[in-house]
């Protein structure tokens, strides 16, 4: 098959039988959803979230009793809990450890190599690319605002050529707005090394997400998944794509009261912002485990519009390859005949 032969460099990587990695969702990516993603071939990866230390490491052990495929972990540097996270998962040595965030210090990305870990890291431009790739990172993952949950400024198009057509260096993964196997080929005949997916893999009947929530991404239009947006320079905001609600506007009454409380000197700016991720975390939470899908937060990509339905991650698996398959066929046939 074309497919297998452009996803080697990708699975070999991460030693999983697809390069297809099922991105890290706070409060959806726990054990039961990254053991079924390897089963299935993926690679999951567990999402730290700002999960107290025991629970994490509980969660990671859980993963490695249900599954004996490969995984990885997803640590968000800005998270209150993420030191302790970072000290806790190199006792634990994963195969892969996901900076997200912001971005990891030198030394922390060494912290996770000495062990043995391999690093991959976001990367929203050509400069931090490079600077990243010096500071030891194995591999990219260049994430496109299309994609659900926080997001990067740059279209997943636009990153593409500024970074997965110049870095050949190390193995660069795509994410954002990728929800069909044609895609999938398309990326991986561009360079890309695999690529990483959250929305499609929420409508998968192992993700525990609430059926609320699910139901909400088969009603979706891709159009409905639209950025938060920053109301004061001061209050400096990373965008969050979702599905509009009523939460929608709670967050934007909460950015007016912490920009009230800045101006007063009641908090500073990184108080203000700690609100702001706190927020996120409980609204996620109300959303996705106790399904109020009013006041929740329903974080979801674009990519939303391209499915109405939950499937086995087996068929979504299948259906990946064959549609991926057929795409190279035909370009092949496109070029050749
Ligand atoms: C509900 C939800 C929660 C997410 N939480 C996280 C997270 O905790 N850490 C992270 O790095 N990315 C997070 N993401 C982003 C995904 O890991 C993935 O990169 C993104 O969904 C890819 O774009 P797509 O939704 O278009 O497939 C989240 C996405 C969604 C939809």
């Amino acid at each position: 098959m074309y497919i297998e032969k452009l996803m080697k460099k990708g699975a070999d990587f991460l030693g999983s039988k697809y390069p297809v990695m099922c991105g890290a969702m706070t409060w959806v990516s726990d054990a039961k959803l990254v053991s079924a993603v390897g089963d299935a071939g993926g690679f999951g990866l567990l999402a730290g979230g700002n999960a107290p230390v025991e629970i994490f490491r509980d969660e990671i052990i859980k993963t490695t009793e249900m599954s004996t495929n490969p995984f990885g972990v997803n640590l968000i540097t800005v998270a209150p809990n993420y030191k302790d996270q970072l000290a806790m998962v190199c006792e634990m040595k994963p195969e892969v450890v996901v900076f997200a965030g912001s971005f990891p210090r030198a030394p922390e990305i060494k912290k996770v190599k000495d062990i043995g870990s391999k690093v991959i890291c976001f990367a929203p431009t050509e400069a931090l690319a490079l600077k990243l790739i010096a500071q030891g990172a194995d591999a990219l993952i260049l994430e496109g605002s299309e994609a659900g949950g926080h997001i990067g400024p740059v279209s997943l198009t636009v990153l593409l050529q500024q970074l997965l057509f110049k870095i050949d260096t190390i193995p660069i993964f795509v994410a954002g707005g990728i929800a069909t196997g044609k895609m999938m080929a398309h990326m991986l005949t561009m360079g890309a090394a695999g690529v990483q997916m959250g929305t499609r893999f929420v409508m998968s009947e192992e993700c525990t997400a609430h059926y609320n929530f699910k139901e909400q991404f088969i009603r979706a239009r891709a159009r409905d998944a639209t950025a938060t947006p920053q109301f004061d320079s001061r209050l400096p905001v990373i965008p969050v794509r979702a599905l509009k609600n009523d939460g929608t506007a709670v967050f934007g009454k909460l950015q007016l009261d912490l920009i009230r409380k800045l101006e007063s000197g009641e908090i500073n700016r990184n108080q203000a912002q700690h609100e702001v991720e706190r927020f996120w975390m409980g609204a996620l939470k109300n959303a996705v485990i106790d399904g109020d899908v009013t006041n929740g937060s329903l974080m979801a990509g674009q990519s939303v519009g391209l499915m109405d339905e939950i499937m086995p991650l087996k068929d979504i698996f299948n259906e990946l390859l064959e549609d991926g398959e057929k795409a190279l066929e035909s370009i092949k046939k496109m070029i050749c005949d």
